[in-house]
């Protein structure tokens, strides 16, 4: 088993650089998890203001790797926070993880998160000797799983019954899973 960093490494693609986040990205970080509307199909609430935003960010910045790892995505040119990806619920014996992804409505449609998905499954897969990756979407947000398609996802079951509980509703989902090699 790999041994596991005590932070994000710095994941590097055309375009982007994946990073850890910092206190200073307090307001990127609240333009995205605080806009109800890109967060429609999100696992979570928005965030209903900048206070509850910098409580979250706590975790955000401390991190706990061996289970979970978030990375800030940064646009090389300007420097500009579009977006996050992170991978949770990892499981160390069965080598699995579960993964997220988030981007800005104005970054979206540029192929950014094709480009970070794909940093992040080489990170998991060649260095933290990830064997099973999956992702937990619910079956109305369409742009979220013809990414997990052209990452190389195949949709494995689903909807699981209310398997996501987001202001006081029950939510299914669509299991997708990727096995190491599977990427594209
Ligand atoms: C899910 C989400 C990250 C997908 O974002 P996205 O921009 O559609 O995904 P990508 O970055 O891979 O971009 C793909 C799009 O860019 C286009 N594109 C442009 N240049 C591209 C390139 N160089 N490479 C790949 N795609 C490119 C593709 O054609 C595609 O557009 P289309 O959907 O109109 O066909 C985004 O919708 C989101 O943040 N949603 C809100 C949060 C959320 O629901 N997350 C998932 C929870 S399960």
């Amino acid at each position: 088993m790999a041994r596991t960093p005590k932070t994000a490494p710095i994941l590097q693609t055309d375009r982007l650089r994946l990073r850890p986040f910092r206190a200073t990205d307090l307001k990127a970080v609240h333009t995205l998890y605080g806009d109800g509307e890109n967060l429609r199909y999100w696992g979570v609430e928005p965030s209903p203001s900048l206070d509850s935003t910098r409580k979250m960010m706590r975790w955000h910045i401390t991190g706990a790797p061996r289970h979970y790892m978030i990375w800030a995505v940064e646009e090389k040119k300007g420097k500009r926070v579009v977006g996050m990806i992170n991978y949770f619920r990892r499981d160390l014996r069965e080598r699995r993880v579960e993964v997220g992804w988030l981007i800005r409505p104005e970054a979206q449609g540029k192929g950014y998160m094709t480009e970070a998905g794909r940093a992040l499954l080489r990170y998991l897969i060649d260095t933290l000797k990830v064997h099973r990756v999956e992702a937990l979407i619910r079956p109305e947000n369409k742009p979220s799983a013809a990414l997990a398609k052209r990452l190389g996802f195949r949709l494995e079951g689903g909807p699981l019954r209310d398997r996501w509980l987001v202001d006081g509703q029950w939510h299914g989902v669509m299991l997708y899973g990727l096995i190491a090699g599977e990427e594209r």
